[in-house]
């Protein structure tokens, strides 16, 4: 079929992409001109994982083409919209762009098209846009409107989209739904040539979900919102292991045990970040308080995520005692691995306060730098984890790149001024650190080491006093 994606950024980009990949011929656009002329060149505006390669191979074939919105709107028989829903102020989504976007559908286009809302949206949203594409519309223009929305990761963006759990549409009518079923066909049957894996292992084959367009909408931000809560219920449940004398770990291991539960998010840590979550938590909380229903519970999941980097500093300044001159290194400033973005990463908020306080700050990211630099500027930028470590007082990791797991830690002990390791993501092994000659701090998972145990006053008598 002939699709067009309007805006290349992580969801447009591998939409596209990926809807080439399995067959399609797809036309791209993008209004920000310096990132449409990379494209164009073939250079990348992002970091994801095989993204890359499918484009070369996709471009080489011409099933995809970057150019102008115009062009886009011009192309496809079924149009993706793919812009940006930032958050504003009060914590609603800006709905700026998509609206400009359906204006300009509703005056350029002609014929029938799809017009199919993937960018993150509340609900009601897809009703809007019929609306407002019938009261604009100039050229006798016939549409449906579909939302489909992405549940794509970044870091596996690209086989979260070729290989989904489940493709959801939400359609009010049955040749938008019989459509959109075609557009993903080879996805469904899982039958295309997969750039990820070299034979492709079997999988289950994803659900095709089917549903009206409200409920389609409410699905991204329930689902998004329900993860996000899981992880702030993990941290909390580490906070209480700190003081009762716990490992959370642990208790995650016995509570993921419960099929009803399962095993993931449930790693706890310096908090969740990125553009999806803390938008759509507040998005959620929004569309809640305006539909007059009371979803207090998710303020909630905010506040605690929120607190998470003000507690993993305290665990720095206990540990410092004076933070003022001392030398930090920084791991990782991306908001999770294999991704360079940094939006509402906890490391913009930790570094920011640590250089508030006065320390000095080496950061390392396989990554994130680039993007990471205008943002914090006041910051030495290092090559490697081990440069990031000279001399250091601390070491930080904000993020669990797997590169810090394979580390030569003899070096890394010479190298740095005290070893002392303040782990945000519980990525190392306690026991294993300890034998590697450092100090060990890590999330929820006191008492860690006879060390540790040594120097501090006994949490489960702490706990008692604190009761009795
Ligand atoms: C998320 C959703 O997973 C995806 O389905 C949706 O379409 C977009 O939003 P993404 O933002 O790429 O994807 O990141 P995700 O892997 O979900 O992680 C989000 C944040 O939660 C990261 O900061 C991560 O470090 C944190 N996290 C995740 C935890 O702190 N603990 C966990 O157990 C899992």
């Amino acid at each position: 079929m002939k699709l067009s994606v309007i805006g290349a950024g992580y969801v447009g980009l591998t939409t596209a992409a990926c809807l080439a990949q399995i067959g399609h011929e797809v036309f791209c656009s993008e209004s920000d001109l310096a990132k449409l002329a990379k494209l164009q060149n073939g250079v990348m505006p992002l970091f994801e994982p095989h993204l890359e390669d499918v484009i070369k191979g996709v471009r080489a074939v011409g099933r995809l083409r970057f150019g102008s919105t115009e062009e886009a709107i011009a192309w496809g028989d079924a149009i993706f919209i793919c812009v940006g829903t930032p958050p504003l102020a009060n914590g609603d989504a800006d709905l700026c762009a998509i609206e400009g976007v359906a204006r300009a559908i509703a005056k350029r286009a002609t014929g029938y098209r799809l017009i199919i809302e993937k960018s993150t949206v509340p609900v009601q949203t897809g009703a809007q846009l019929r609306k407002h594409l019938s009261v604009h519309s100039t050229n006798g223009l016939r549409y449906d409107v579909a939302s489909n929305p992405e549940f794509l990761r970044e870091g596996t963006s690209v086989e979260d989209f070729l290989h989904p759990d489940r493709i959801v549409i939400g359609a009010d009518s049955p040749r938008a739904a019989d459509l959109m079923r075609e557009i993903y066909e080879p996805i469904i049957k899982q039958e295309f040539t997969c750039p990820v894996h070299s034979g492709c292992p079997k999988r289950k084959d994803p659900v095709f979900l089917a549903t009206d367009t409200n409920s389609a909408e409410l699905i991204k931000h329930a689902s998004n919102s329900f993860l996000a809560m899981k992880i702030s219920f993990i941290n909390m449940v580490a906070n209480l292991c700190e003081v009762v004398g716990a490992d959370v770990t642990k208790v995650a291991e016995g509570m993921g045990l419960d099929p009803r539960i399962g095993p993931a998010f449930l790693n706890p840590g310096i908090g969740f970040g990125g553009f999806c979550f803390p938008k759509d938590v507040q998005a959620f909380v929004r569309i809640a308080e305006k539909s007059g229903c009371d979803f207090s519970l998710l303020n909630e999941v905010e506040k605690i995520n929120q607190r998470r980097v003000e507690h993993f500093l305290d665990k720095i300044r206990k540990e410092l005692w004076v933070v003022r001159g001392k030398k930090i290194a920084v791991w990782g400033l991306a908001f999770k691995p294999n991704t360079d973005d940094i939006r509402f990463a906890p490391s913009i908020a930790l570094v920011k306060a640590l250089l508030d306080e006065g320390a000095e700050v080496n950061a390392y990211d396989p990554e994130a730098m680039e993007k990471a630099k205008p943002v914090l500027p006041a910051i030495t930028y290092c090559s490697n984890p081990y440069e990031a470590a000279e001399g250091a007082d601390a070491i930080v990791i904000v993020t669990e790149w797997e590169e810090f797991r394979q580390l030569d830690w003899d070096r890394l002990r010479s190298a740095v001024e005290r070893p002392l390791v303040l782990d945000g993501r519980n990525m190392l092994d306690p026991t294993e650190m300890t034998r590697r000659g450092f100090h060990y701090v890590s999330v929820g998972r006191f008492p860690m080491t006879p060390e540790q145990n040594a120097s501090t006053t006994n949490p489960v008598q702490s706990f008692a006093s604190a009761e009795g």
